[in-house]
């Protein structure tokens, strides 16, 4: 009988001096953002256990130790098949990081060669293993940020590594940004994004995007944060879609596998202060990740616009 692993916790409000406290798990929220407080958010994705890149993912925990980010988010793909073997070494990797992560499944977490727990149990061995919550919350600083899986175990098309989002789901996402002081800067975390990179069209965007964009947007969501690609961009959703209110994209690539697509694996280090969002790449050179030249962002009229 396979034994029941507890799920990572929702994780802890942690101060800036690094000392972790608790908070309360599954509040409404309705902290009040402190002004000019600067929050930082190292974004993971695609970590993909069973074609890991142990030298990588070893130097990426130093790279974590050592910046010590108010929050850790992982964007899906924790494994390659979504076997047991695979969830355990993600979980004892996200335990070895500097705090809990705010973690999505992805597509390569619902199994893919047992057709039973695909179909009957699609997400049950990433709520064991990884998180028991599909949708996870937290605040930190100036931040609040949720999540939501988008992956699915099958659809009326052949490509079953595409996502969804339902109504059903950003009626959930609105429901829980409700008690959320509006100024607080507020953070959608999916696997599949929603916008191309501007090199490749191989692959699909979650389903419908403009339409849930359109949601989401007119529900307070400034960021979005996502993975799928294995390629790190960011930009403002009203360069593919300018008839939708504007909030900023960002796609990390994957953060520690062997499964390349014509870069090196990275995380995003994003960093919110003053109002403005600053999203840098962080590239693994060999040696160590060494940042790339980033994007800054800036609000007018409610609508985010970028200034480089
Ligand atoms: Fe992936
Ligand atoms: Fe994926």
């Amino acid at each position: 009988m396979t034994e029941r692993r507890l799920p990572l916790p929702v994780p802890p409000e942690k101060g800036r001096e690094g000392a972790a406290r608790e908070v309360v798990s599954g509040t409404r929220g309705g902290a009040t953002a402190p002004s000019n407080q600067t929050t930082t958010l190292a974004h993971l994705s695609d970590l993909h256990f069973g074609r890991l890149d142990q030298e990588v993912a070893e130097g990426l925990l130093e790279e974590l130790r050592m910046r010590n980010p108010d929050l850790i988010v992982v964007s899906g793909d924790f494994t390659q098949k979504g076997s047991e073997s695979e969830f355990e070494m993600a979980r004892k990797y996200l335990h070895r990081l500097p705090s809990a992560p705010l973690t999505v499944p992805g597509n390569h977490d619902i199994p893919s060669y047992n057709l039973l727990s695909r179909f009957i149990r699609p997400l049950s061995r990433y709520k064991r293993y990884i998180n028991d919550d599909l949708y996870p919350f937290t605040e930190r600083g100036a931040i609040s940020v949720i999540g939501v899986n988008t992956a699915r175990s099958y659809g009326w098309y052949l490509d079953w590594s595409r996502g969804r989002l339902n109504a059903r789901q950003i009626a959930r996402i609105q429901q829980r940004l409700e008690g959320v002081e509006p100024a607080r800067l507020k953070v959608l975390v999916t696997h599949h994004p929603f916008i191309h990179p501007p090199d490749d069209r191989s692959r699909h965007t979650l389903g419908h995007p403009k339409e849930a964009l359109k949601q989401l947007a007119d529900s307070g969501i400034d960021l979005v944060l996502a993975g799928h690609f294995h390629k790190a961009y960011s930009d403002v959703v009203a360069t593919r879609h300018p008839e939708v209110k504007s909030i900023v994209v960002a796609q990390a690539s994957t953060s520690t596998s062997d499964r390349l697509k014509a870069e090196p694996n990275a995380y995003n280090w994003i960093v919110y202060d003053s109002g403005a969002i600053s999203i840098v790449n962080h590239q693994w050179n060999g040696e160590r990740f060494q940042p790339l030249t980033g994007k800054t962002y800036r609000q007018e009229d409610g609508e985010w616009l970028r200034n480089s």
